[in-house]
């Protein structure tokens, strides 16, 4: 049933997986997923935190027993709660929570996710993907997001089919120095925004508001691209003269703090 590089190649089936959250023990076996799945290196910290829960990390697993009776790793999610109020306001505004009524609520940044290349396309990815989405509900949050690298053709037709809605184009959101990008000689990729609203709780007074937020939504973009462009290009004109490369819809879209919150949430 296994090749010898310990993973499933014999005709997969759904039932012998079982869907847990990460342990500890699977460390090592998360680790090397990442290295062979994404061309972005990640920190041990991020990996401990993972498997241990920790900095606001959940996460679920997708792991089925081997020949030996020993559990392997099949696939996995791992995302981090964060309470709005400490979320970016560019993000916020993008994900079009940028009210006070909800700065007591929390929304769902997806860090990554995975199924081992033999166990692709059976329906892992969407099953993690609703697991985490049920977690996220119970967590009292919002909305589900994430980025996307431009060229993961797969990932972005993954997010789409599980109802995730495009939000907005980051130029050169990520760099990448691992080697592992799709042009070694290239480190700057664009990332998509993607992201799930859900629906708000009864308790939530944006509930009643959330109409009319969503009818004033355009404008409220509209005047914080002014807001940023402001600050880009009369407040800190300096800064602006440094940043030749800096794409005007890289201003426009607030790339700098997304980038910074990205590098937050993956600290
Ligand atoms: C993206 C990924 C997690 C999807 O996992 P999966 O278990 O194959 O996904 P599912 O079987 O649940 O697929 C659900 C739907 O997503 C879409 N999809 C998934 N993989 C696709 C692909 N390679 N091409 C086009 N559409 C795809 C399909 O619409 C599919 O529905 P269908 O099977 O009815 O056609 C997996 O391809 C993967 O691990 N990729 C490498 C890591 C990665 O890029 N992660 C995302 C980083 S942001």
């Amino acid at each position: 049933m296994h090749g010898s590089d310990g993973v499933l190649n014999a005709r997969f089936e759904d039932s012998i997986l079982q869907y847990r959250c990460l342990l500890p023990h699977d460390c090592e076996a998360l680790r090397a997923a990442h290295q062979a799945l994404f061309p972005i290196d990640y920190e041990d910290a991020f990996y401990q935190a993972a498997v241990r829960a920790e900095q606001g990390i959940i996460s679920i697993a997708a792991v089925y027993r081997n020949e030996y009776k020993e559990e392997q790793l099949a696939g996995f999610l791992t995302a981090r709660v964060c309470c709005l109020r400490e979320c970016n306001t560019t993000d916020r505004v993008l994900l079009g929570l940028n009210s006070s009524l909800v700065d007591g609520y929390n929304a769902l940044y997806i860090l990554t996710v995975g199924v081992l290349e033999p166990l692709r396309h059976c329906g892992v990815g969407s099953k993690l993907l609703a697991a985490i989405l049920e977690q996220a509900r119970e967590r009292n949050c919002l909305s589900v997001f994430l980025h996307v690298i431009d060229y993961n053709a797969a990932a972005i037709a993954f997010y789409q089919r599980n109802c995730f809605q495009e939000i907005a184009l980051l130029h050169d959101f990520y760099y990448i120095g691992s080697g592992r990008q799709l042009n070694p000689e290239q480190t700057r990729y664009n990332a998509y925004l993607y992201a799930l609203p859900l629906e708000v709780p009864q308790t939530c007074p944006f509930k009643l508001w959330a109409p009319l937020h969503t009818l004033l939504f355009p404008l409220r973009r509209l005047l914080t691209r002014l807001y940023l462009w402001f600050l880009w290009t009369i407040w800190n004109p300096r800064r602006l003269r440094h940043t030749e490369t800096l794409e005007k819809d890289d201003i426009e879209l607030g790339l700098e703090p997304l980038a910074r919150s990205q590098a937050r949430l993956q600290s």
